[in-house]
């Protein structure tokens, strides 16, 4: 489903070329699941950003579904992303201005579905995360844990092949962070391919594929399996 091959990533910015991600190979099945870590710094954020389609290699190949992707323009990735991949981030990004549910819709009025089928899927989807008495609410009215579901919620509602999250629990405490990463878990059970970039060695090891990375390198020893 994913393979990147020797994908280098340069930030160019001061005096001294940053490489982010050095020759990174690597190849991840459907229905995998996946945690990245690291210390801060060693480019974890980088890679999965790179996994998600949310930035370009300096060098080297990206295929995701077979589609070489490294060189597709803009709206093409923006296209696939919203189709085929979520992403949840550590401090939610969720619009302030807008209710849970309004978020939530967010995807699938960009892809185009019809507002009557809109109501009734987000409404779904809020009550399977616990939600369905918080749709109203605007995400200032809602405390992390719920904030993070609501942003799962937006990040499954076009049913994405994967799910990517970089430090999901990192902003929560430990309750929360524990029923953050059982719903996660369970999407990974239903089939979407799961990859959890964490600190906490308490999830990283939940992971059915451990990758580490240091200096912009994958350090652990198996990660080119197919
Ligand atoms: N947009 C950017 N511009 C410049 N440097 C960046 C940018 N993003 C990341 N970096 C640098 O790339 C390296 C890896 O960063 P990152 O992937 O965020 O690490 P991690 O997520 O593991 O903490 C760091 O040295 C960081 O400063
Ligand atoms: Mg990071």
């Amino acid at each position: 489903m994913i393979q990147l091959k020797n994908i280098t990533r340069v930030f160019e910015i001061g005096e001294k070329p940053v490489y982010a991600l050095k020759n990174i190979n690597l190849n991840i099945k459907s229905g995998e699941y996946i945690s990245i870590m690291g210390t801060s710094g060693s480019g974890k954020s980088t890679l999965l950003n790179m996994i998600g389609l949310l930035d370009r290699p300096t060098e080297g190949k990206y295929f995701f579904d077979n589609q070489d992707v490294s060189s597709l323009d803009d709206n093409a990735l923006a296209r696939i992303r919203l189709q085929k991949i979520g992403f949840i981030f550590q401090f939610f990004h969720l619009i302030p201005r807008l209710t849970a549910m309004q978020n939530v819709e967010m995807p699938l009025m960009l892809g185009g579905t019809p507002s009557f089928s809109r109501k009734d899927k987000v409404s779904a989807i809020l009550k399977s995360v616990g939600l369905e008495k918080r749709m109203n609410h605007r995400p200032n009215q809602l405390s992390g844990g719920e904030r993070q579901r609501v942003a799962i919620s937006r990040a499954i509602v076009n049913e994405p092949s994967a799910l990517l999250a970089d430090e999901p629990t990192g902003n929560l405490d430990s309750q929360s962070g524990k029923e953050i990463i059982h719903i996660l878990e369970d999407l990974y059970n239903k089939g979407i391919t799961l990859i959890i970039v964490t600190h906490d060695p308490e999830i990283g090891k939940r992971a059915i594929r451990q990758i580490k990375m240091k200096d912009g390198e994958i350090i652990s020893p198996d990660h080119e399996h197919l």
